[in-house]
């Protein structure tokens, strides 16, 4: 069978929708397209058993209660109602004041934390944004040596979107616990993949999205726990109280639906999608790293999801590298922004430097990521970082020995 192009290894940007998710919605666009907040007939109450099922199925998926879920647009929502809705709710002093309580995150999170986090302290917060290691973990002697008296809430995501590394979650929040302060971690790129109980974890409030696992786009939950401790939170959207007034809205029903289908499959298939995964992500960072030299993987070797690698090859350039191996459809290290290409602030904060970072890709599998595809990238990122390098005059001088850190370059 001749394989497809491009092959899709960017899964820690988006999954495709799984059939069974597509199947489990499309009733609900047509004949049960009732208004779920709707009491007083059967189109109603159809939509409103289809939203119920899918808060089990969510709940079921993370060890909670029904009643702790609630459903949004997705993460980056989610991030902003948690980390918002807490600190304003926990607040040490009114909107106005100098020092309105104290929040710990790291630099290396996802912008719709580090966004909201940074609006808090514009309007009167302030915020730890702790450093990781070479490794790229956060772990709870960090967050111990960062606690202040005044500290309302942590957030520290669970796993990282960039390099997959794995945060130790229960450790922090047991510390948390232990000391009165709230947990928020966006597992975005963890619920679905791994197992996960906020009971054991010790989490107070999680986010995760529909898109990430095989669920549909716009489509998140949040999980806000209500005993020891019952979290409150300011709500951030005014309207009609739907989802106990968290979140007014009305119910994006058919999408919920898929959203607690994906969560069902998960909870089924997760395990040996891991496996399987695992065993894919092996062959192929063994193999590029084999028959290509002064290439890396970034991040902790060992806590990492097991379907994300982000390597960084020397002398090639970065742009090019993207160019080459086109056919494979993946992240590099580089962001856009308005005026230009940035290195990633993830790579940086692990301290690789901007040209590594910028020559660095990420592949991320998935369910339905087959052998052939992981060969096919194989071969097509070996000869294309070999290609490049065939133009490099400073790969030259390093198979010639020459320390090129110690060289001193002429500048004009
Ligand atoms: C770690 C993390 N947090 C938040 C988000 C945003 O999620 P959503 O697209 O559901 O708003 C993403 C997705 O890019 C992510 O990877």
């Amino acid at each position: 069978m001749s394989l497809k192009l491009p092959v899709y290894m960017d899964h820690a940007a988006t999954t495709p929708c799984d059939p069974r998710v597509v199947e489990a919605m499309l009733p609900y666009f047509t004949e049960r397209f009732g208004n779920s907040g709707s009491r007083n007939h059967r189109f109603g109450w159809e939509a409103e058993e289809g939203v119920d099922w899918a808060r089990e199925m969510a709940a079921k998926l993370i060890g909670s209660t029904d009643k702790e879920i609630l459903f949004t647009s997705g993460s980056t929502e989610s991030n902003n109602l948690a980390i918002k809705g807490a600190a304003y709710m926990y607040e040490k002093a009114p909107a106005g004041s100098k020092n309105r309580g104290h929040i710990i995150t790291a630099i290396h999170e996802h912008k719709a934390v580090l966004d909201p986090v940074k609006r808090l302290v514009k309007e009167g917060f302030e915020a730890t944004f702790l450093e990781p290691g070479e490794d790229g973990l956060i772990t709870a002697e960090m967050i111990a040596k960062a606690l202040r008296p005044d500290t309302i809430l942590v957030t520290i995501m669970w796993a990282n979107n960039e390099i997959g590394t794995i945060n130790e979650i229960p450790a922090i929040g047991k510390l948390c616990h232990e000391k009165g302060v709230l947990l928020h971690t966006d597992a975005t790129q963890w619920v679905g993949k791994m197992p996960t109980n906020v009971e054991t974890d010790n989490i107070d409030l999680m986010s995760w999205s529909g898109h990430k696992m095989y669920g549909p786009k716009g489509v998140g939950a949040l999980y806000v726990r209500r005993h020891r401790p019952r979290v409150r939170l300011q709500a951030l959207q005014d309207g009609g109280g739907q989802e106990r007034g968290f979140r007014s809205g009305t119910l994006n029903v058919a999408g919920i639906v898929g959203f607690g289908k994906a969560c069902e499959i998960a909870m089924n298939e997760m395990a040996a999608d891991a496996i399987r995964l695992g065993r894919l992500r092996k062959k192929l960072e063994d193999a590029l790293t084999a028959q290509i030299d002064v290439s890396k993987i970034n991040g902790h070797l060992e806590k990492r999801l097991p379907h994300i690698t982000n390597i960084s090859f020397g002398f090639v350039e970065g742009e090019g590298l993207m160019m080459a191996v086109k056919n494979i459809a993946c992240s590099s290290g580089s962001a856009c922004t308005s005026a230009s290409l940035e290195p990633s602030y993830v790579l940086k904060a692990l301290g690789v430097g901007d040209e590594l970072a910028h020559s660095s890709l990420r592949l991320s599998l998935g369910k339905w990521t087959t052998e052939e595809q992981v060969d096919y990238a194989i071969g097509e990122i070996t000869k294309a970082v070999k290609k490049l390098r065939e133009m490099s005059p400073l790969y030259d001088m390093h198979k010639e020995g020459i320390d090129l850190s110690k060289v001193e370059w002429a500048h004009h």
